[in-house]
């Protein structure tokens, strides 16, 4: 299977159509790992795929060239979606040079026992290779998405190779984004901008800034649909996500036993809708929703209203985990209230209010809890709760 981009570079990589997880992303539509031919006077691979599909990353390559003509390996990044496949690989090309920068060899070196017997050209930030008519220049990228991470530009194609950047997870036999919806690729690069790339959005700033700088015709991610005919429209998206802007959403998410939390949070709901009805606001209940879905959707929430019952002296064990992720995800900072239920004692909540805390978000009000089911004035309490988080939304949006 392969796909042209321009003259003589050809995509080459794998679609794993059934790949449902993703270190803990849920990778529901499945996924690729875009792997690039490039021939030229000399040939080279941009990145590898993960260790099981090497044997479908050769027989790509075949069709195209005798493997005994690759002359160069770049590798963008060392995870192992893509560089996973590269011991096995650099047995395959008998005349290959891997290009990375130092840190990429020293991460690989943490993988593969044997990388002192491969050929190895360390490149560094603005080095390039002359490839015959074309040149791969190197752009390093560092935390975008680990420490070694690279971009390779082709300046003669203004082609740029952003390896995990700009990437969706999407398995799909189209491989540009003008041959599928571009809202489901949008909404997809979204998703994994909230769950990958988050916490790294300084260093895509600094990325951006290259970009803004560098004529780009084509982005060739590492994941999903190659960008040819909507490239500011991503960049434009990973812009407004990287400086973590936001649009007039309030998230409410909570888990309930015997549904007290519940009615406090749908009299949140009513007073975020009694203030605006002009915002979008939605609720997940976090044993009903996926991490990833709660990640996407608070990527770009003002506010986030958070419940849950005390079970055992603590939070409901799968907020725990939510707010766990959402912790090392550092989104930018939401108002928020905290909210819940109780039999005994509302150490549930009590630990809500230490997370809003230790996060640096700021609450619009008190804690919003009862003692079993919610009365009236728990329920007005509410429903002011989520006005003033109506109030706090409209004031950062506006
Ligand atoms: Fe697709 Fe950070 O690996």
């Amino acid at each position: 299977m392969s796909a042209k981009l321009t003259k003589n570079i050809d995509w080459v990589g794998f679609v794993d159509w059934n790949v449902r997880d993703f270190h803990s992303f849920d990778t529901w539509r499945g996924a690729t790992y875009n792997s690039y031919l490039i021939r030229d006077e000399k040939t080279a691979l941009i990145d590898a795929v993960k260790a099981p599909y090497v044997g479908n990353l050769l027989e790509n390559i075949a069709a195209k060239t005798d493997v005994g003509k690759v002359d160069f390996v770049v590798c963008n990044h060392a995870e192992p979606d893509h560089a996973g496949g590269i011991g096995e690989l650099m047995k395959h090309l008998p005349n290959a040079t891997l290009v990375c920068n130092t840190k990429c060899k020293n991460a690989l070196a943490g993988y593969f026992d044997n990388v002192d017997s491969w050929r190895i050209k360390i490149v560094d930030n603005g080095d390039s290779i002359p490839i015959g008519s074309r040149r791969l220049m190197f752009i390093n990228t560092p935390m975008v998405h680990w420490p070694e991470s690279m971009f390779t530009y082709v300046p003669e194609d203004e082609l740029l190779f952003s390896m995990d950047a700009f990437g969706q997870h999407i398995a799909t036999a189209a491989r540009f984004d003008d041959q599928y919806d571009l809202t489901t690729i949008l909404r997809e690069a979204k998703s994994y901008y909230a769950n990958i790339v988050t916490p790294y959005s300084k260093q895509v700033l600094s990325t951006l800034a290259i970009a803004d700088k560098t004529p780009i015709k084509m982005i060739a991610p590492s994941h999903g649909l190659i960008w040819r005919s909507n490239v500011p429209v991503i960049v434009d998206a990973y812009k407004k996500w990287a400086t973590g802007q936001y649009t007039k959403k309030v998230l409410i998410i909570y888990d309930s036993m015997w549904e007290s939390t519940t009615q406090i949070a749908n009299a949140i709901l009513g007073g975020v809708l009694g203030e605006s009805a002009d915002i979008d606001v939605r609720m997940l209940h976090v044993r009903k929703s996926s991490l990833t879905e709660i990640a996407t959707e608070m990527l770009d929430a003002s506010a986030v209203a958070i419940g849950s019952s005390t079970l055992n002296a603590q939070v409901m064990p799968q907020m725990a985990a939510v707010l766990t992720y959402i912790s090392g995800l550092k989104f930018s900072t939401k108002s928020t209230v905290a909210f819940g239920s109780y039999g005994w004692a509302a150490q549930g909540i009590d630990y809500l209010g230490h997370w809003i805390k230790e996060n640096n978000w700021n609450a619009v009000c008190d804690p919003v809890k009862t003692k079993f089911k919610p009365n009236k004035d728990v329920i007005n309490s509410a429903k002011e709760a989520g006005k003033l988080l109506a109030k706090a939304t409209l004031k950062t949006t506006s």
